[in-house]
C-alpha cells in the first residue's frame, strides 16, 4: 500500500495484479504518456501471454476509478524485462512509479529471477532517475532507437538490475 498526500486529501494506492479485462483502461492511460499509444487489443494480447505480468496502481476506496498507473513485465528463463510503465500525468511524482517497480521486483524475487532489463529513451531524465535510484545500471545503448514525431530520433539506454 502506498500513501501520498495531495492538497487537502490523503490518497492511498494499492498495487494489484493486472488481468486481461484491464486492457482498455491500460490503453486509455497509455495515451497520456506516449506519442504512439498502444491499442487495447495490443494490451489484451500481451496480458494473455503466460510470461507477461504486471500491476495497476488503484486508489483505495475508489473501486470504479481507472488505474492511476501500471507496469507490464515479462519473465522468461530467469531474465525479466519491463515492457511498459506509466503513471497518469496528474499524479506523477507522488511515489506511484516507485511502488509499481517495487511490486515487480518483489514478484521477481519470489520467482527467483536473476536480472531485470529495460530500455529507456536517453532524453527521459525522470524515468532514468527513477531507475538509477532503484539500482539499475546502464549496460548498453541503441543509437537512434526511438522515433519522436516532429522531433527526430533519440537513443535508448539499456539498463539492468541484478536480482541475486
Ligand atoms: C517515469 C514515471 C513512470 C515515474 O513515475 P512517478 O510516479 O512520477 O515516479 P515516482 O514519484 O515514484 O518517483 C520516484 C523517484 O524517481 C525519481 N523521479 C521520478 N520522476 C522524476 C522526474 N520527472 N525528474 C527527476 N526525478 C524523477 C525521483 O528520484 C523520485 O523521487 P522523489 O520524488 O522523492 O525525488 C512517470 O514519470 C511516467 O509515467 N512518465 C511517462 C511514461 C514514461 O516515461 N515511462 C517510462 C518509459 S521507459
Amino acid at each position: 500500500m502506498r500513501t501520498t498526500f495531495f492538497p487537502g486529501r490523503k490518497r492511498e494506492y494499492a498495487m494489484e495484479p493486472l488481468r486481461p479485462v484491464d486492457a482498455t483502461a491500460l490503453a486509455n492511460l497509455h495515451q497520456d504518456g506516449f506519442a504512439r499509444p498502444w491499442s487495447d487489443g495490443e494490451f489484451a494480447a500481451l496480458l494473455e501471454q503466460e510470461p507477461v505480468f504486471g500491476f495497476a496502481a488503484r486508489e483505495v476506496g475508489r473501486p470504479k476509478a481507472p488505474p492511476s498507473g501500471f507496469v507490464l513485465a515479462r519473465l522468461a528463463a530467469g531474465e525479466a524485462e519491463i515492457l511498459m510503465i506509466t503513471v497518469a500525468r496528474a499524479v506523477r511524482r507522488s511515489g506511484i512509479g516507485w511502488s509499481l517497480m517495487d511490486a515487480v521486483l518483489r514478484e521477481l524475487h519470489a520467482q527467483r529471477a536473476e536480472s531485470l532489463f529495460l530500455e529507456v529513451d536517453e532524453t527521459n531524465h525522470g524515468a532514468i532517475a527513477l531507475y538509477r535510484r532503484l539500482g539499475f545500471i546502464q549496460v548498453g545503448n541503441r543509437p537512434g532507437y526511438y522515433e519522436n514525431p516532429g522531433a527526430g530520433r533519440s537513443g535508448a539506454l539499456v539498463m539492468r538490475r541484478d536480482l541475486r
